[in-house]
């Protein structure tokens, strides 16, 4: 028996070798991924460490996933705890960590009802069913426009890939979905001229993540609100990226001070565990009903149970106050290197510890493999922008060190 079981445990390390997973990776999983050859097996907090050992300072966090930290104890006790209880039951019958979780969201996102998914495609899709089925009961059947913005990215289903515009997600799934149009982000006059009574919603990211940390300036995001009301359509906000406290508010669009009818949330809503969301209020909340949508594993009892300890963690921790405060001193550290390499850095911007950095000449991806030759993840959205979304539990101390690592990597490429 013990033979048996070191002998098991020699073909597991050998088995779990970077080679060896590349290899199976290369033969069996579709390559929808350009992965770097890096496997990371543990994960504390901020830290990472890879199956050689090596430890890493994470400043990517899924992509914007795990803000308690990576393994938060609480989450994980919670997972623990519940998956010796119950982990799924249908939704056929009530769910009593559900309807707890459905009521805390509420209250912290401010709006009235909520359905649970798996992703942030999902809630998004979601939320295009709401709007289409809102627009036909309150303008007819020939209201189902749906405006999106440029640059924009709200998933890879074909109805959210649709709402996605950027040419480069949908070429090859082409048809797409009907009754989509995209306007340029900021631009009020030019979402103006395409609302119209086909429209049902105008969907928008108050901050950009995928294309490049792009906010939607204060001023504009109070414009659409406004266009919005006006010709009567819902404002979809899709929070998934930047909400769940990281730009120092539960939702981003809080900070703003603008107020969606939906708001869709996933990423960092269970620490890691996947959740989707999708909220409203008023009367897109009660548009579905019985029989409209679902999903056979959203709201199980183990999603909610994490999702419920990372809103318990986010309370505890401060994580929304501390987001603001120490990313206010990473953007205040990042904009001092741009003051100091005017000529390598165009564009320090974002919110919170969702911030982007803009570089004028010097290509991204190869100051991400630098960081990451340093021990430090972080990742670039193009060829031309770094992303940092660090877990909300970083420290200042930690930013300075990828402060320095970045100034060193733009002066030794
Ligand atoms: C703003 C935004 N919306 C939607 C999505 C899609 O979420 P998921 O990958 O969980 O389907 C993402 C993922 O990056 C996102 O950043």
């Amino acid at each position: 028996m013990g033979i048996e079981m070191s002998t098991r445990s020699t073909d597991r390390i050998e088995s779990d070798s970077l080679e060896h997973v590349m290899a199976l990776d290369q033969e069996y999983v579709m390559g929808t991924y350009a992965r770097q050859p890096v496997m990371f097996v543990r994960g504390e907090g901020t830290r990472l460490w890879d199956s050689e050992g090596r430890e890493y300072l994470d400043f990517l966090s899924g992509i914007a996933v795990v803000g308690a930290g990576h393994c938060h104890p609480k989450v994980a006790d919670a997972i623990a705890e519940q998956a010796h209880q119950l982990m799924h039951v249908s939704n056929l019958y009530h769910n009593p960590l559900q309807a707890k979780l459905a009521q805390r969201l509420c209250e912290l996102a401010e709006m009235d009802k909520v359905f649970f998914c798996n992703s942030g495609a999902e809630a998004n899709e979601a939320a295009l069913k709401i709007a289409r089925k809102w627009g036909k009961q309150m303008r007819g059947a020939e209201c189902f426009e749906i405006i999106t913005f440029t640059g924009s990215f709200h998933g890879r289903t074909m109805g959210t890939v649709t709402a996605t515009a950027q040419p480069k997600y949908q070429a090859p799934f082409e048809p797409l979905v009907p009754g989509f149009h995209y306007a340029p982000l900021n631009d009020l006059e030019a979402l103006d001229e395409l609302i119209s009574e086909k429209t049902c919603a105008v969907m928008i990211e108050p901050l950009q993540g995928e294309s490049g940390v792009n906010p939607a300036t204060q001023e504009f995001l109070a414009g659409v609100r406004a266009l919005c009301d006006e010709a009567e359509v819902l404002l979809i906000l899709d929070e998934i990226q930047c909400g769940m406290g990281r730009t120092g508010h539960f939702l981003a669009s809080q900070g703003i001070g603008v107020q969606g009818d939906i708001v869709t949330m996933a990423k960092g809503i269970a620490d890691g565990f996947p959740m989707g969301a999708c909220l409203a209020r008023g009367t897109a909340a009660n548009t579905l009903v019985p029989g409209d949508h679902g999903s056979t594993f959203a709201g199980q009892p183990l999603a909610c149970a994490a999702a419920l300890a990372t809103l318990d963690v986010m309370e505890e921790e401060e994580l929304m106050e501390r987001a603001a405060e120490v990313g206010c001193h990473f953007k205040t550290r990042l904009k001092s290197l741009q003051a100091a390499l005017p000529d390598l850095i165009k564009e320090v911007r974002g919110r919170g510890l969702m911030i982007g950095m803009q570089l004028s000449t010097l290509d991204a991806k190869a100051v991400q493999r630098h960081l990451m030759d340093a021990g430090i993840v972080i990742n670039a959205t193009s060829d031309s922008v770094l992303r940092f979304v660090p877990p909300l539990v970083v420290t200042k101390e930690e930013c300075d060190r990828v402060t320095d690592a970045i100034h060193q990597a733009l002066l030794t490429l």
